[in-house]
């Protein structure tokens, strides 16, 4: 199987997981996520690389540098899936199959939550399943990605 490069990207106040409202984003901290997504891709043939910003240009600096180097980005984008258009333009102009993934069922949310910028240009959507949507998203992704290479 040829190894598939895979980006985690992680937006604002993922950092503070494992004690940021337990109650929509579990207890797991960022660096468990980030182990059990290290190890799964492992298991699938994939080297998984990690990155969180609270800052939106850092965000879009990452997606630009990851151009020919990644093959494709599972992202919690958190706020900036409802505001930011230099995200969206980002992932639009790069071309990079990503995988928009949230811990809570942001559709259950308020009505602001519900809006993504980023949905309609995503391969795929996970949402509401906390932690398991990373790794549900990491499993389609690269199902995804070698069914491209396959064709
Ligand atoms: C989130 C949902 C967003 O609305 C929120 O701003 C986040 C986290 C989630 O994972 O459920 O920060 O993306």
């Amino acid at each position: 199987m040829t190894p598939l490069n895979i980006l985690v990207m992680h937006g604002p106040n993922l950092n503070l997981l494992g004690t940021r409202e337990p109650e929509h984003y579990g207890r797991e901290n960022l660096a468990a996520i980030n182990d059990a997504l290290i190890s799964l891709g492992d298991t699938l043939g994939c080297s998984v690389t990690t990155f969180q910003s609270n800052h939106e240009g850092e965000l879009v600096e990452r997606v630009h540098q990851s151009v020919g180097v990644v093959n494709g980005i599972v992202i919690n984008p958190a706020a900036y899936t409802h505001t930011s258009v230099a995200l969206r333009d980002a992932l639009l102009g790069c071309r990079i199959p990503f995988i928009e993934v949230h811990l809570s069922n942001v559709h259950g949310r308020e009505e602001f939550r519900q809006r993504s910028l980023l949905a309609d240009i995503a391969t795929g959507i996970i949402a509401g399943f906390g932690a398991s949507s990373y790794t549900l998203a990491l499993r389609g992704l690269c199902e995804y990605l070698r069914s491209q290479r396959a064709v």
